[in-house]
């Protein structure tokens, strides 16, 4: 078995301070409370800009873990149960991916299922299985504690020490509960404290590049060793 986390994800409804700013005015004459929206740069960029978030340029990118999802759930990886999928987003929630989950490919049918999860922190699906699983206020430590356990967790990121994908698939599929960590953000590095939890962090490329194609080769190089 696989555990991919994707963390410090860029995903979480638009902050109060940003809702507020002058530019935001046609949204909130919509009647939509903060809770209603996810933020995204595309749409929020001046009001992010003068709310002075925190690591901003890690904000506002709900789009990546769209596509990240996409890309990971339609692997015969995770078809044939041998992936299992979990989100940490950038403020401290986790949401746990059940099996034979298939995302929505439509961004605005996306949007609408993650509003919905934040407010009902459950999805379930007609035949009443559980589909996401939203647990509030879960740090990293404890999602890999309480959920993953996992016998290594390797890093990946463009600060680690350089290593083929076709190995670390390979070193990967040698553990029975292995795990990868991979950001979904768009912009500078995973938090210290998510450091903290690497037992090795690895670089993949002298380029940065997006947290999509990372994923899908890495479940690629993986499953060579696992399915035939
Ligand atoms: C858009 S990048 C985040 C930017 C960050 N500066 C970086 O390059 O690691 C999203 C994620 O893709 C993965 N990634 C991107 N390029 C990588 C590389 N060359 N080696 C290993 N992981 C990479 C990392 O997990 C990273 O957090």
């Amino acid at each position: 078995m696989l555990n991919l986390i994707i963390a410090d994800t860029s995903l979480e409804t638009i902050p109060v301070n940003v809702f507020k700013h002058q530019s935001l005015k046609k949204i909130r004459n919509s009647g939509k409370k903060p809770k209603e929206i996810l933020l995204d740069r595309s749409l929020h960029h001046f009001a992010m800009m003068s709310a002075k978030l925190d690591e901003d340029y890690k904000r506002g990118r709900p789009d990546i873990l769209h596509i990240a999802l996409l890309n990971a759930l339609a692997t015969p990886l995770y078809k044939r149960n041998h992936l299992r999928v979990f989100i940490h987003t950038i403020d401290d929630n986790v949401i746990l991916v059940g099996n034979n989950v298939r995302f929505p490919k439509s961004y605005s049918r996306f949007e609408g299922l993650m509003l919905n999860l934040f407010r009902d922190k459950k999805i379930i699906s007609e035949d009443e299985q559980l589909l996401l699983d939203l647990r509030s206020n879960t740090n990293f430590g404890d999602l890999l504690k309480v959920f993953v356990k996992p016998e290594i967790v390797l890093g990946l990121s463009t600060t680690g020490t350089f290593k083929s994908l076709e190995s670390i698939g390979a070193d990967l599929a040698s553990y029975t509960n292995g795990c990868v960590v991979i950001g979904g953000f768009p912009k500078g590095h995973f938090s210290k404290n998510i450091e903290s939890y690497f037992d090795k962090k690895f670089s993949i490329s002298d380029m940065g590049l997006e947290s999509q194609i990372i994923i899908s080769r890495l479940l690629y190089e993986f499953e060579k060793n696992v399915l035939v």
